[in-house]
């Protein structure tokens, strides 16, 4: 009987289930496929640091390039969506715990690394200084140690911040020189997609989802 009573039940779940309809907007969150793609590219090998994301950039190029379709497509549909998005790296070495020598010994390593325009900025004008994230940046990698993703506002901009984890003995065997103890699993950067609707796109939204207006009085 018990059986009979568990098996109709799975069976009403599996008709709840395949019922339930099928989500084909991109969500609350814009950045989530855009952060797939970056913590892809630092599962790969060649070059390292915010090179994974600018790797032209010693040559003055800090516009993101799409390296496959499924980049290209996130790019493309996030400037079609009318976002201006840019991304910027923090790691281990801003964090205040890091000794004085080591952040002398690696400058660049030690603040905010960025802005990689992944969307331009509709009608010129600039992504936020670097300098103003670090506070945040150093936040979220030491947040991270215990916990996930969470997302900011800050002068008119989203910044969601993402974890960039040391995911196999690879990343733990080059980052532990720089941050004895680092463990599998550990934040050894906080990527920071900073993000907003351009004015032309929001000033669209709110024309489409502005109440008709009542019929004049006769
Ligand atoms: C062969 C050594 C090596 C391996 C393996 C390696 N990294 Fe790195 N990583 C580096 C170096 C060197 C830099 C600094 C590059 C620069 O900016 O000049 C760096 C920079 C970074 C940064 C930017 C923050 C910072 O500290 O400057 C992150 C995040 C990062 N690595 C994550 C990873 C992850 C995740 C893995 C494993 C999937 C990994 N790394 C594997 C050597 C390595």
């Amino acid at each position: 009987m018990r059986l009979i009573m568990f098996v109709s039940l799975t069976t009403a779940a599996a008709v709840i289930i395949a019922a339930a309809p099928v989500r084909l907007d991109p969500g609350p969150d814009p950045i989530s496929r855009l952060d797939d793609c970056i913590q892809h590219r630092f599962l790969d090998a060649k070059v390292f640091g915010m090179r994974r994301i600018l790797p032209m950039q010693y040559h003055g190029i800090r516009v993101f390039q799409p390296e496959n379709a499924t980049e290209q497509a996130v790019v493309d549909q996030l400037r079609q969506s009318g976002y201006e998005v840019a991304l910027y790296l923090v790691g281990r070495h801003a964090l205040a715990a890091t000794s004085i020598t080591q952040q002398m010994l690696v400058p660049r390593r030690s603040g905010v690394q960025g802005p990689a325009s992944i969307t331009p900025i509709h009608g010129g004008g600039n992504f936020p200084q670097p300098d103003t994230l670090l506070v945040d940046g150093r936040r979220a990698l030491v947040s991270f140690q215990t916990g996930g993703g969470y997302d900011i506002r800050k002068a008119g901009w989203t910044v969601a911040m993402r974890p960039l984890r040391a995911g196999s003995p690879a990343c733990v065997e080059c980052h532990a020189a720089g941050t004895p103890g680092l463990k599998i699993g550990d934040p050894i950067g906080a990527a920071l997609y900073v993000y907003r609707l351009s004015t032309a796109a929001r000033e669209s939204e709110r024309v489409t989802s502005a109440p008709t207006s009542p019929p004049p009085p006769l």
